[in-house]
């Protein structure tokens, strides 16, 4: 497989657009990713997207996206992972490049969310419906869940799960992106509305929406474009049951483990070489769970890393969502995996401002489709 590098990027503001369709937001974040790149041409693009027939009743967005950024005929194609299509997305562009079949290739996600869909039934679909959705079962219900598993099983306590909302929205404070800049405390958190117990509104992500692109390249185009700086150091994928009832444990998450370790041995790194790290934080428990799962805390201590500051900008152990995270920065869900990439590729070019990362090689984004049966992990390297 040939080197690939990652020569631009572009992303909307995430948040609420309501004067804006799907198709100009993405073309706004793929014409930012092609201008950063410097690029006069893709070879084939791929759009992340979980369920834009049921948002925004547009489906085939391979297409729409090639025709409203002008680039017919190339190859387009739309990519479904659920809450990880972004990554999925960003996944086949590398294939594809690594593959020796393209030179040059765009990796999008996008979502609209917020046009009048009813969300919650719609992202439900990502889950089991038969065995979970028809008993009445939400993704707020599912992590739900996984929490309530973790604290009986851990001791993790309501005040760890509200650390990690105080400390990604710290972070959104500081990107121009996110949809929330704003800070939260831990009582806030604590005394936010009820969603699905123990989780209540400051420890869910938002409905948002977004775009976000960036374009990938072969080391010699990249070198003769002078953007020969950030490589695709490893790219690992893993399912695991659809269903949380089918699973030995509710607080490990299979997928995450199983893609970790292909990740790692793909780099020939241990997690304790990992700079910094874009986690799938769709509910608090999933940043506490995530943590442990990649390797970067024992099990079980997760929460207590996050009550304890290790997770924060300037920690020497490993800064977490820098960006924010889904919970600050928002999480239009098929625009996700790529923004995660965009922060990674932002703090390795000393682009990330405020919440700049000193010192970073390699840096990982971590994303994840349902309650965990679906992820992909991305390992990038500043040469
Ligand atoms: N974090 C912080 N603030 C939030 C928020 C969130 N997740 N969701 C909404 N808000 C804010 C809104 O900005 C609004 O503030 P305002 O009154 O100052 O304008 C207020 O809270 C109420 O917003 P509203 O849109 O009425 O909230 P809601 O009750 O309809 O939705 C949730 C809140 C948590 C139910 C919704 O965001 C949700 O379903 N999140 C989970 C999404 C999800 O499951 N994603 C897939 C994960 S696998």
């Amino acid at each position: 497989m040939r080197d690939v590098m990652v020569i631009g990027a572009g992303m909307t503001k995430f948040g609420e657009l309501w004067g804006k369709s799907i198709r100009n937001i993405f073309v706004e974040a793929a014409e930012g990713a092609i201008r950063d790149a410097g690029v006069d041409h893709i070879d084939s693009l791929y759009v992340g997207a979980m369920s834009s027939g049921l948002f925004v009743c547009q489906e085939h967005l391979g297409a729409v996206m090639a025709d409203y950024l002008g680039v017919t005929p190339v190859p387009a194609t739309h990519v479904e992972s659920a809450c990880s299509s972004g990554g999925a997305s960003f996944r086949q562009a590398f294939l594809e490049v690594a593959s020796g079949a393209s030179d040059i290739v765009l990796a999008g996600g996008v979502e609209k969310m917020t046009d009048g869909a009813d969300v919650t039934e719609a992202l439900a679909t990502a889950a089991d419906q038969e065995y979970e959705v028809y008993q009445g079962v939400t993704f707020p219900g599912l992590y739900a869940m996984i929490a309530r598993a973790h604290m009986e099983e851990f001791k993790t306590t309501r005040e760890q799960l509200a650390a990690v909302a105080v400390k990604n929205h710290e972070n959104g404070t500081k990107n121009p992106n996110a949809q929330f800049r704003r800070r939260v405390t831990a009582e806030q958190v604590m005394q936010s509305t009820m969603v699905a117990d123990p989780l209540r509104l400051l420890d869910c992500s938002p409905v948002s929406d977004g775009a976000a692109a960036v374009i990938l390249a072969s080391r010699d185009v990249a070198r003769a474009l002078g953007r020969d700086r950030i490589r695709v150091k490893a790219s690992a994928q893993a399912s695991d049951t659809i269903a949380l009832h089918s699973r030995k444990s509710l607080t490990t998450l299979g997928a995450v483990v199983k893609a970790a370790e292909k990740a790692y041995s793909l780099a020939g790194l241990k997690p304790s070489a990992i700079d910094f790290v874009e986690v799938h934080d769709c509910f608090t428990i999933a940043e506490i769970v995530v943590s442990e799962d990649l390797g970067f805390f024992e099990k079980g201590r997760g929460g207590e890393a996050a009550e304890q500051g290790l997770t924060a900008i300037g920690s020497d152990h490993i800064p977490i969502n820098t960006s924010g995270g889904l919970k600050s920065k928002g999480h239009p869900v098929g625009a996700t995996g790529i923004a995660q990439i965009i922060e990674v590729y932002e703090q390795l070019t000393g682009r990330a401002g405020e919440r700049q990362v000193a010192k970073a090689r390699f840096g990982m984004a971590q994303n994840m489709g349902g309650s965990g049966a679906s992820c992909v992990i991305h390992i990038l390297e500043a040469l």
